[in-house]
């Protein structure tokens, strides 16, 4: 080590005169090398400056840790730290500054040393069996801190990457995920506290299994789901308007991985909070501030599971229970739920066969899609060929589009309990969720997804048909019944309003109906949407029998 020593001496005298110098105590270097270690106080600097690296300690700790930060952010901003776990400790006082030494070592790769100068506290392990002065440590623009084998300058090889051991920070190309061949997985776990780098019990990472999602544990339990990937983003994560981004999704054999990319010129980060928050922000020049511009889990309804099974957590009604059962189940406990605990989840309503009998499906609109991990996805399946697909399988529970770019495309089914469904006021995706006969007739009748001012409309339309067609009508045919023999079969009534909600999202038409443009209803369906042929909605009589109001909903 001796010799090491009287090297970064000179290194220090050498490098006294450049011009970059944050602070009069510290000295800026391009790159470490064999014999050119670094020492506590200097910082290695990207070739724009944007990142620099060195020793720094959190504020209220002493121990010192090598990390890497925004250069040009007044307030340090740590993005990445090498030995979290093992921090440079001071021993007889309480200053460690100064004994710290970052090297390149042939024996690791990339080392650190404390005050023992022969043991490392943290080392990259990487197995060097080339001569080792042919390698490298620079700090990429990105914030990548790589170890380069160089071949006489001819080419390079990246041995080991900072990048490749992410801890509570995703800077711009930076990947999460799996690589498939070195077994590398990249995700984010939290500091154990504002003081201490070390690794915390909250982790962010992706599941690929099923269709891929990304998910906040802490310890090995989900706490949040940002959702199935859907294209550019995460289904429960708002779509981001105002920041100008790329995302880049890969999924081969190779590896499995997310990355987002973005002018160099925007600094940018998201951060996985010590109390389990993920936060994105930017940094605005102006302010002198990080920006957020989102964060999550936030509401209550962020909580995995929050409502249990086969339920929907909406937390728009204010002062309400946010959890509510899919259409089609009702709460497993009665009790639980009236006491507003929702984490037993709900039941299939009981009674009703749900297969091959005239069963369909109810969207419910703008939700976080059920935990996909054991989800099916078929990207080559049509829309409409999605549906069918489902309703032919017994075991298929829901459907939604796979990928929601270009209007979207692609199937994914749901065969199992629906899991951690969430509402949202302006975001998240269509589920279509499979339904008996009865529940979708009376979804159909009730409301559906429309508004107020479009059950005005068919109000005014009805009461207007009413008085136009079958007040004459009946009036004519009342005068002709009395001619002539009556005619009436009040059990097959015949509706002839046209509903393009019937025709999307439910199988009760049969081929022969569907190309005519009087669609047949069965039984159950007009039973319920006339609430049981009930006196309120029957409007008269006609030729064919009775004539029932039924308001159907797209
Ligand atoms: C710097 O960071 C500390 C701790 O996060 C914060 O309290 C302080 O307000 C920040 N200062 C500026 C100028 O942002
Ligand atoms: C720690 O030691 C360094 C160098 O010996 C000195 O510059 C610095 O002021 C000391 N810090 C504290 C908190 O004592
Ligand atoms: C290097 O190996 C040691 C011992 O196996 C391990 O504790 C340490 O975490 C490894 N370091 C890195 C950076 O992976
Ligand atoms: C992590 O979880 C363990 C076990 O629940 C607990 O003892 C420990 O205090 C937690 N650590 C932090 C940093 O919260
Ligand atoms: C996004 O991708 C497009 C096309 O690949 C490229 O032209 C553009 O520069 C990228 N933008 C960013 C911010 O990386
Ligand atoms: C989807 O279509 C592509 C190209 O047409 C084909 O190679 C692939 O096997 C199909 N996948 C499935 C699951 O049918
Ligand atoms: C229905 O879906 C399940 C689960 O994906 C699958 O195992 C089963 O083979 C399917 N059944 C039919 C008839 O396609
Ligand atoms: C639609 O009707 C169902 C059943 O009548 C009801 O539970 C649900 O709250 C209604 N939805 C809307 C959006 O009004």
């Amino acid at each position: 080590m001796n010799s090491t020593t009287k090297c970064f001496a000179m290194n220090i005298i050498l490098l006294n005169f450049l011009p970059i110098l944050p602070s009069s105590t510290s000295i800026a270097i391009g790159s470490i090398k064999p014999n050119q270690p670094m020492r506590d106080g200097d910082v290695l600097l990207s070739s724009t400056k944007i990142f620099a690296l060195g020793f720094f300690r959190p504020a209220n700790s002493h121990n010192r840790y090598v990390g890497v930060w925004y250069n040009k952010v007044p307030n340090q901003t740590i993005v990445w730290v090498a030995n979290r776990d093992n921090p440079i400790i001071p021993v007889t006082d309480n200053n460690a500054s100064g004994v710290g030494l970052l090297a390149v070592h042939g024996n690791g790769g990339l080392v650190i040393y404390g005050k023992d100068q022969n043991t490392p506290l943290w080392s990259a392990n990487v197995s060097v069996s080339s001569p080792y002065n042919s390698m490298t440590a620079k700090l990429l623009d990105t914030g990548n801190l790589v170890l380069l084998e160089e071949d006489n300058g001819l080419s390079q090889r990246v041995l080991w990457q900072g990048f490749d051991h992410p801890t509570n920070t995703i800077l711009p190309f930076m990947k999460l995920g799996l690589d498939r061949r070195s077994k590398l997985n990249w995700f984010l776990t939290s500091w154990k506290s504002q003081d201490d780098p070390g690794i915390g019990n909250w982790s962010y990472r992706i599941d690929p299994s099923g269709v891929p999602q990304a998910f906040l544990y802490k310890g090995q339990a989900p706490r949040w789901r940002a959702g199935s990937w859907i294209g550019e983003r995460w289904s429960g994560v708002p779509k981001v308007t105002n920041v100008i981004y790329n995302v880049s999704f890969v999924n081969n054999q190779d590896e499995f991985s997310i990355m987002y990319m973005m002018s160099e010129s925007i600094f940018s980060r998201i951060v996985l909070g010590e109390s389990g928050t993920i936060v994105p922000s930017i940094w605005h020049d102006q302010g002198q501030q990080w920006v957020k511009y989102w964060s999550a889990p936030e509401e209550e309804c962020d909580e995995y599971g929050k409502c249990g099974v086969n339920s929907n957590c909406d937390s728009s009604n204010m002062g309400e229970f946010e959890c509510t059962c899919l259409p089609g189940y009702e709460p497993k406990s009665p009790r639980d739920w009236y006491l507003r605990d929702g984490s037993g989840g709900c039941v299939r309503k009981s009674g009703v066969s749900i297969c091959g009998n005239g069963d369909g499906f109810v969207k419910v609109a703008r939700v976080k899609v059920p935990d996909s991990s054991k989800a099916r996805v078929n990207m080559n399946l049509s829309w409409k060929a999605c549906q069918q697909e489902c309703l032919r399988n017994c075991s298929c529970k829901a459907y939604a589009k796979a990928d929601e770019r270009w209007g979207g495309f692609g199937c994914v089914t749901w065969h199992g309990d629906l899991m951690d469904t969430r509402a949202f006021s302006n975001a998240g995706q269509d589920l279509y969720v499979r339904v008996d006969a009865i529940v979708l007739a009376k979804y159909a009748k009730s409301n559906g997804s429309l508004s107020k001012k479009g059950k005005l409309a068919i109000s005014l339309v009805s009461v207007l048909v009413f008085l136009l067609l079958v007040v004459p009508i009946s009036y004519w045919l009342v005068r002709r019944k009395r001619k002539g023999k009556q005619r009436q079969n009040k059990y097959s009534p015949r509706v002839t309003t046209r509903s393009t909600y019937f025709e999307d999202s439910t199988a009760e038409l049969d081929e022969s109906s569907m190309h005519s443009d009087i669609p047949f209803f069965d039984l159950t369906t007009i039973a319920a949407a006339t609430d049981n042929f009930s006196l309120a909605n029957k409007l008269g009589k006609g030729g064919f029998g009775s004539v029932y109001k039924v308001v159907v909903f797209e």
